[in-house]
């Protein structure tokens, strides 16, 4: 059936993440959603399911092609890999220069900045878009980070603003910058969220191990948490699924969960680019290995086995909840500090205009790391755009600075009980690096120059220089 070209936007791929968009668009005053699906049942089924939502439905891909107004746009949410070039091939065999692509899976960047450049010469605009929020945000708001170029936001701008988050009367999306640039900030988006999601287990297995709470105990000081400068989405579901009570073994469900985490790769991204950028992000690498740690069955039961006592753990300071609460709130800081480095970076590296604090802005709702604390970043970054770390802003110094006794204690606390705060030590060693007056790296470079002859700079004068360490030792100017 060819169908009328009525629908001002069309979706590609219905499973949840698919459908529910497709839901949210529909349900916005102004758009008309064509959707298509490799097998018509599932459409179908979301026809049958949601008649309210006025869907044009198109079994074929010419069909749908066919069933959008000019300049046609369709986002594809598939799974991303393989299956997205498949679509993208299909539409752009059927799409007209002006005609716009969308991507709001989570592809790689660089796949998304070659993709771009693959699509470019058809005159057809490729535009990778970051979406975060699951399968909730989908469809009642998410956060939107749109790439691609400036002429394509103009048409998916304003559809994209209709359905998603609002914080503060804005809705959550912005251009990002031009091709990969989405992907990018949603791929840190996603680092941060491991980091956030692993300071807060270990803040919780302090309060359970140390404080010695039971797992309703820490939710109530886990929502307690939430009324203050803590409150964020992770915090918030953190004592709902503490609360939460297996319904099998009427044992807490934290309880019979496999402590085992597993990831999809996004926090992988983050670390080899951030590597690749060289861009210490230690917070958001260890909340990755923390992860990879808790897999190793087989090491963590050898090593179980062969320690013969475990330390004894510490008796709590009268602080302690309160004292955990500053680690993870300084912790968090760092890890955000190290995150926006990153997208500095990455802007750098791929010549994107991107506003941080716009960032920060459309972080606000709809987004997994939502949290409050995010209007102060935006605050930060709009004050002085040009601050080289988010530590240099009055507010995260002055918030540093205030949780940093409480923080040493809790990290001191963690290591003298054997609990493992691979989060809360590494940002607080990261903290220390950069406070330093001297590092160890002054050694370093005489190791390198010893065995390598790589050279080293001196701090009392300008140039570069070598030591003749196997002959009379005398400094040469190199
Ligand atoms: C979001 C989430 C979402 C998802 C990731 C991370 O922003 O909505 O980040 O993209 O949860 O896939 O999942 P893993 O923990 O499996 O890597």
């Amino acid at each position: 059936m060819m169908t009328s070209a009525a629908a001002n936007i069309g979706v590609v791929g219905l499973a949840v993440m698919g459908s529910n968009l497709a839901r949210n668009l529909a349900s916005r005053e102004g758009n008309r959603v064509a959707v298509h699906n490799r097998t018509y049942a599932r459409t179908e089924n979301l026809l049958r399911e949601h008649p309210e939502a006025g869907f044009i439905a198109a079994e074929s891909i010419d069909d749908f092609a066919a069933s959008l107004a000019r300049p046609r746009t369709a986002i594809i949410m598939v799974q991303a890999g393989a299956g997205t070039d498949a679509v993208i091939d299909q539409l752009a065999e059927r799409f007209e220069p002006g005609d716009i692509i969308v991507d709001g899976g989570n592809a790689n960047f660089q796949d998304t900045i070659a993709r771009e450049k693959r699509i470019a010469p058809t005159g057809i605009h490729f535009v990778g878009v970051g979406i975060s929020g699951g399968e909730e945000g989908a469809l009642r708001g998410p956060s939107i980070m749109p790439g691609g170029s400036e002429e394509s936001y103009r048409t998916l701008g304003p559809i994209l603003a209709s359905i998603a988050a609002v914080a503060s009367g804005e809705p959550c999306v912005t251009h990002v910058g031009t091709n990969g640039a989405g992907h990018f900030v949603k791929m840190i988006h996603n680092g941060i969220e491991y980091a956030d999601m692993q300071l807060i287990g270990e803040a919780y297995d302090l309060l359970r191990t140390v404080g010695n709470m039971r797992p309703e105990s820490v939710a109530d000081v886990f929502a307690e948490w939430n009324e203050g400068p803590l409150e964020s989405y992770l915090v918030e579901i953190t004592a709902d699924i503490l609360r939460h009570v297996d319904p099998a073994t009427g044992q807490p469900f934290v309880d019979v969960v496999l402590d085992q985490a597993g990831s999809k790769g996004t926090g992988v991204w983050t670390v080899q680019n951030a590597l690749d950028l060289g861009v210490p992000v230690g917070g958001i690498a260890e909340a990755v290995f923390a992860r990879a740690v808790s897999g190793k069955a087989e090491q963590r039961a050898a090593v179980r086995r062969l320690v013969a006592s475990r330390p004894e753990v510490q008796k709590p300071a009268a602080t302690f909840v309160d004292d955990v609460a500053a680690a993870l709130y300084a912790s968090k800081i760092i890890a955000y500090a190290q995150g926006f480095d990153a997208i500095t970076a990455g802007a750098r590296k791929y010549d994107w205009d991107v506003h941080k604090d716009q960032i920060a802005k459309i972080w606000r709702g709809g987004c997994i790391i939502r949290a409050r604390f995010l209007d102060r970043i935006t605050e930060a970054y709009t004050e002085n755009p040009g601050i080289t770390t988010l530590l240099e802003a009055p507010y995260f110094a002055r918030a540093v600075a205030d949780g940093e006794a409480a923080w040493r204690r809790v990290v001191a606390t963690a290591a003298l009980s054997g609990v493992p705060v691979p989060g809360f030590s590494s940002a607080l060693s990261y903290y220390d690096s950069l406070a330093a007056e001297r590092l160890p790296a002054a050694l370093v470079q005489g190791q390198r120059d010893f065995f390598g002859a790589h050279t080293y700079r001196r701090v009392d004068r300008d140039g570069t220089f070598h030591t003749l360490w196997g002959g009379d030792r005398t400094e040469v100017e190199s």
